[in-house]
């Protein structure tokens, strides 16, 4: 393929992209996006704030995030004037690790729970659709994702869970934020291809598989983008 079927062709997904967006946040105030600041959420996030500036961004601080994330996201918010939402946990991590030590190790399931899947449920739950930057290439556990399905929250509540990069690779994330000269984390420059919380995270164990990095290989979803099992 020559270089300008190629261009041709990563334009073409951004503009569908671009679309899914116009659709989903124009005139709306019921719409929020999750961001880790990893280069996916940060191109959806470059894209949605064309719509709304002031789009609802949040960011699930477990307090357990590389230093290198808490100062990426302060100069994107800042450089973007996003409208960043921090989402914390009931306890800090002084207070967690007092507690019970350190979960991350112990209990890892327990520990994504209290700082991610419960803050996350909580805040999505005031909105009607949730932007995400999942993609299918991304784990096993999200070939079938689908890029527009209803979530069912905890509780019962259900809102409208949008993946408008489902189908994209990573390489064309990478060419993306190439395209629009969006600044990528810095730790993405010394190995890692999946970012979260530092203890939990590694460059790949498993060079063919880029979230083979993320909890030693012992657990591949944190819990957020698993549904509530239905009341019976
Ligand atoms: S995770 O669930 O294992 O952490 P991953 O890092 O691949 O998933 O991110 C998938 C999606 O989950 C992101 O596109 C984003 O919507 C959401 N997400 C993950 N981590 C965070 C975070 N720290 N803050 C906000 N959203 C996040
Ligand atoms: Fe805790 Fe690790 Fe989950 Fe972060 S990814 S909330 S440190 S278990």
């Amino acid at each position: 393929m020559s270089t300008s079927e190629i261009q041709a062709l990563a334009s073409a997904k951004v503009d569908k992209v671009r679309a899914t967006l116009a659709q989903a946040i124009t005139g709306a105030q019921d719409v929020c996006l999750t961001c880790s600041f990893q280069a996916e959420d940060v191109l959806l996030t470059k894209l949605a704030i064309e719509f709304d500036p002031q789009i609802p961004i949040l960011f699930l601080d477990t307090g357990y995030h590389f230093a290198e994330t808490y100062s990426y996201r302060d100069k994107i918010a800042a450089d973007w004037g996003l409208n960043l939402i921090n989402l914390l946990p009931e306890k800090t991590v002084a207070e967690q690790e007092l507690e019970h030590g350190l979960l991350y190790r112990s209990a890892p399931d327990q520990c994504c729970k209290l700082r991610k899947v419960e803050p996350l449920f909580k805040a999505v739950a005031e909105y009607n659709v949730w932007l995400t930057g999942l993609r299918r290439e991304q784990a096993r556990s999200r070939a079938a994702l689908e890029e527009s399905a209803m979530f069912t929250l905890p509780g019962g509540k259900q809102v409208r869970k949008l993946a408008p990069l489902a189908e994209w690779t990573t390489r064309d994330v990478w060419y993306a934020c190439e395209q629009l000269s969006i600044p990528l984390l810095s730790l993405y420059e010394r190995g890692y291809s999946s970012i979260g919380c530092e203890p939990c995270t590694t460059i790949p164990l498993d060079p063919n598989d880029p979230r083979s990095g993320r909890w030693a290989g012992q657990k591949v979803e944190c819990g957020i983008h698993i549904e509530a099992a239905p009341a019976n």
